[in-house]
């Protein structure tokens, strides 16, 4: 791979990369607001300017400058070098590039931070961008000297409500352009425009529109500052009492890798953030994604019932475990949930296998809209995998259920899940005589069980998930079970043990290694650590 030099490291490239983002993936920040590895660069905030030094074969591109000489106590010409935006600049082989290293760069570094804090109204202890803030971080980094404009700053519109998601101040506003970039490059929707010019520029949206695509929130998310904030996330949370874990996206097919954003202290989860996978997500997520962390805290089964009466755990495992052990296995059915993951459904059918139930369904929420950015039809995180792992049990469809009820043959269902595919579904459940659900959300099979079992959300354990291209990812646990939630292959061991066969593993560990590729291992993402961008 060829390289090149910055501050005398060497640093490898992709022909045509360019020094900026060559940097950063090598680990180097070369500091920045307008560029986004993931759009075009228009190289407008002049923040990543870096030397760089002629071949031998070339002369240096140098400037007339007037300098102040404090010993002449007069100004004197001088020259400097022509400095480059490293974020447009393509690396060549054996080019020196000097950032850090450069009292040039610096110079240019303050300045540049200088003129964009002329007019900005500092309201750092209410923005919600506060603590995640590169106005902030680059001032420290780059400038650390008072404001000397001493003019009133220049006024322009707060709180311009853009959309259903997103909220604009413009006086925060370093008119960047990364927002009106993703919507017309990610999103295919040129609805932001720039107007004015100078210190009176300005984001708008298109007249008679709304910023309301299915991406807004991503406009949000490459925001550098302050200047757009989100409808969801604003005024909940201090960024500094967050913490992360890597997650995957359960709201469709296609898993975009997510940080997902909690509070240690309440056990809630406050946000996602995409998280960069080049092969799956790039560096995006779409807005029902985004919004999705909602589910983890909203319409779940937190509590065990038994014939729609709240019980204790415990006793609801017996009366499930009575079920299970009288059920006939020609009129017993199992179903899978593309809802949950890979875990949960191989501990299910690791239970019909015990029991020798051969009637394996599958269920899932119903499909919805897609586009071809990210989102998929799909909207079931786990579809491809439990296809995989119910290959072997000749796993049937939810259709086929419903006439596998119909025809008495489901007349005992254990069933992972809430939701049902479809309406008319959710109808035949009522003539299951025995339902056992284990349930993350309320939904069609908790409201007609006998028994409901309170299942942790994809949140609050360790699962994998396989995407429609077939490639198995680990989502991290964030939070505490909720309520007197389990992970649902704990549910299901301690329901199999207690109707008398016990299941062979017991800790995940052990139920990871008796799950057969590619239900499991298969494809690892390339997951780049970069952090947010
Ligand atoms: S609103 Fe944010 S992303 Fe958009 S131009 Fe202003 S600073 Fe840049
Ligand atoms: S495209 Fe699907 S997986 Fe990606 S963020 Fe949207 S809902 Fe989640
Ligand atoms: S990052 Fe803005 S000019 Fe390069």
């Amino acid at each position: 791979m060829p390289t090149f030099k910055l501050d005398g490291k060497d640093i490898p490239f992709e022909p045509g990369e360019s020094i900026i983002r060559a940097a950063q993936k090598a680990g180097i920040e070369i500091p920045h607001y307008c560029w986004h590895p993931g759009l075009t660069a228009p190289a407008n905030c002049r923040m990543c300017l870096v030397e760089i030094k002629p071949a031998a074969n070339q002369r240096a591109l140098m400037l007339d400058i007037v300098e102040w000489d404090a010993e002449l106590g007069d100004y004197r010409n001088v020259q400097k070098p022509k400095l480059q935006p490293a974020c447009q600049f393509p690396a060549t082989e054996g080019q020196e590039v000097l950032s850090e290293s450069s009292k040039h760069v610096k110079q240019a570094r303050s300045a540049v931070q200088e003129l964009l804090l002329l007019n900005h109204p500092v309201d750092c202890p209410i923005c919600d961008q506060a603590g995640e803030c590169k106005l902030q971080d680059y001032w420290l980094e780059h400038q650390k000297t008072q404001k000397r404009m001493r003019d009133e700053p220049i006024h322009k519109p707060k709180a311009v409500v853009f959309g259903p998601t997103i909220v604009y101040d413009a006086e925060r506003c370093i008119v960047c352009t990364r927002c009106v970039r993703v919507s017309e490059e990610l999103a295919k929707d040129p609805v932001l425009s720039v107007r004015e010019r100078g210190n009176l520029n300005e984001i708008v949206v298109a007249p008679g529109r709304q910023l309301d695509h299915p991406y807004t929130l991503m406009t949000e998310y490459v925001c550098p500052v302050g200047a757009l904030t989100s409808i969801d996330f604003r005024f909940k949370a201090r960024v500094w009492f967050l913490r992360s874990t890597r997650s995957v996206c359960v709201g469709c097919a296609t898993g975009c890798n997510s940080f997902s954003d909690f509070d240690p202290r309440n056990q809630k989860v406050y946000r996602y953030r995409p998280r960069e996978n080049l092969a799956v997500n790039k560096f995006w997520m779409c807005d029902d994604g985004m919004l999705d962390h909602r589910r983890i805290h909203e319409g779940r089964v937190l509590e065990a019932r038994v014939s729609g009466t709240r019980t204790a755990l415990p006793s609801a495992l017996a009366a499930a475990a009575e079920i299970l052990s009288g059920a006939k296995p020609e009129s017993t059915a199992i179903v899978l949930s593309a809802e949950h993951s890979q875990e949960d459904n191989f501990a299910l059918l690791s239970l019909a296998k015990a029991f020798g139930f051969s009637g394996v369904y599958q269920s899932g929420r119903p499909a919805g809209q897609g586009d071809d950015i990210l989102r998929h039809p799909d909207k079931n995180p786990n579809t491809t995998g439990i296809a995989a792992l119910g290959k072997a049990a000749g796993l049937k469809t939810f259709v086929e259920f419903v006439e596998a009820i119909r025809a008495g043959k489901a007349q005992t269902v254990i069933a992972l899940g809430a939701a049902t595919p479809t309406g008319g579904g959710a109808a035949a459940l009522s003539d299951v005589q025995n339902l056992i659900a284990i349930s993350t959300h309320e939904g069609a099979f908790p409201e007609r069980a006998r028994v409901v079992l309170p299942a942790s959300s994809w949140a609050e354990a360790d699962g994998t998930f396989v995407n429609a291209k077939g490639m198995a990812q680990e989502s991290e646990k964030v939070i505490t079970p909720q309520g007197s939630s389990k992970p649902a292959f704990r549910l299901i061991a301690e329901l199999s043990a207690a109707a008398g066969k016990p299941l062979s593993w017991k800790k995940l560990a052990d139920l990871r290694a008796g799950m057969a590729p590619p239900a499991r291992s298969s494809v690892a993402p390339e997951s780049a650590p970069l952090g947010a961008e």
